[in-house]
């Protein structure tokens, strides 16, 4: 296993739509382990392979306190959606900027595991906020879309100059 860099906003790399996995084998295998570590190492909740760089239809989560309950969804694909919540969400692609975003407070996903298995289920609260948040940057989008337009562009004036003084 090994740590990937995450790609930090406003990288257009972040912007790509990601590819569905055909097959499960090996290579996508490590590709989840690798995000895995990454977003334990990070830390973060949920991380979606295109953060790193890999855009293929993969996200892991783990929204447990004890951090050992890490969950895997390939091809997710939400077919159910009821209610609403607003929440504060981050980003590791967008380290330190906080923001409220109004998401479905109930959904149903389905998706395939790590081994290639399909399987259901149904989510609510922060999880069901979490894998709306990582299915986003699945189809090329981050939660700062979702702010106000004034908000978006301190955040992208905010990491262009980070990138600029890094360089
Ligand atoms: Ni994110």
């Amino acid at each position: 296993m090994s740590i990937r860099t995450i790609l930090h906003y406003p990288d257009p790399r972040l912007r790509c739509v990601a590819a569905p996995i055909a097959q499960v084998d090996d290579a996508v295998r490590r590709l989840v382990d690798d995000m895995a570590e990454t977003m334990y190492q990070a830390p973060g909740i949920g991380l979606a392979a295109i953060q790193v760089n890999e855009a293929r239809r993969i996200i892991v989560i783990d929204i447990s306190e004890t951090r050992d309950q890490l969950q895997v969804f390939i091809n997710p694909e939400i077919f159910y959606r009821a209610g609403e919540q607003e929440r504060e969400e981050g980003c590791l692609s967008v380290p330190g900027v906080y923001g409220s975003v109004l998401r479905a407070d109930r959904i149903r996903v389905r998706a395939l595991n790590r081994d290639g298995q399909a399987f259901e289920i149904e989510a609510e609260g922060l999880l069901a906020t979490c894998i709306q948040h990582e299915i986003d940057h699945l189809d090329g989008k981050v939660f700062v879309d979702y702010l106000s337009r004034l908000k978006q562009s301190r955040i992208r004036k905010k990491f262009e100059k980070q990138q600029r003084l890094a360089m």
